[in-house]
């Protein structure tokens, strides 16, 4: 298992569609270990392949608390076939958007359809916490991030310290 660097903002890879996945072979299971590692190395809750430049429909999450066992959970191809009417607000940050944390609503609850680490359909009815990371990292595969969910001013701010703090790194490599 390796840790991957991670994608920032504003790097456009994080604006990527990705692709599903084909085969639930080895090397699936070889990104989705690396995943999980870069993961609780950071430390987060949740990851897509696209935050490690991978363009590929997967993503991890441990939503277990802390002091519990760690409970690792992998999502291959995931779809969401039901949404809750039900909104629920929880305050989302993002490992690609270091530091910067914001109110986002979406719907309680969902349904997930997706392929386990052995390629097996599984179904999930998540609410709570696991249903916004389900959705935070089902956007990130559609090129979505959660500041897109939140008042164009302040993420236009966001952006543009990213931005600026981007550029003050390239200066600083040469
Ligand atoms: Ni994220």
């Amino acid at each position: 298992m390796t840790i991957k660097p991670l994608i920032i903002l504003p790097d456009p890879i994080l604006r990527q569609v990705s692709q599903p996945l084909e085969a639930i072979n080895d090397e699936a299971r070889r990104l989705a270990d690396d995943m999980l590692e870069t993961m609780y190395d950071a430390p987060g809750i949740g990851l897509a392949a696209i935050q490690i430049g991978v363009p590929r429909r997967m993503l991890v999450l441990d939503v277990s608390k802390e002091g519990e066992e760690k409970t690792p959970l992998v999502f291959i191809n995931p779809e969401i076939i039901a949404s809750s009417d039900q909104r629920s607000v929880y305050e989302e940050g993002c490992l690609s958007i270091p530091d910067y944390y914001a109110e986002v609503e979406r719907p309680a609850g969902i349904t997930v359809r997706y392929l386990d680490r052995d390629g097996r359909e599984q179904t999930i009815e998540a609410d709570g916490l696991l249903a916004t990371c389900l959705q935070h990292e089902i956007d990130h595969l559609n090129g979505v991030l959660f500041i897109d969910h939140i008042s164009k001013l302040k993420r236009d701010m966001v952006i543009r310290k990213f931005t600026k703090a981007s550029k003050t790194r390239g200066a600083k490599a040469i």
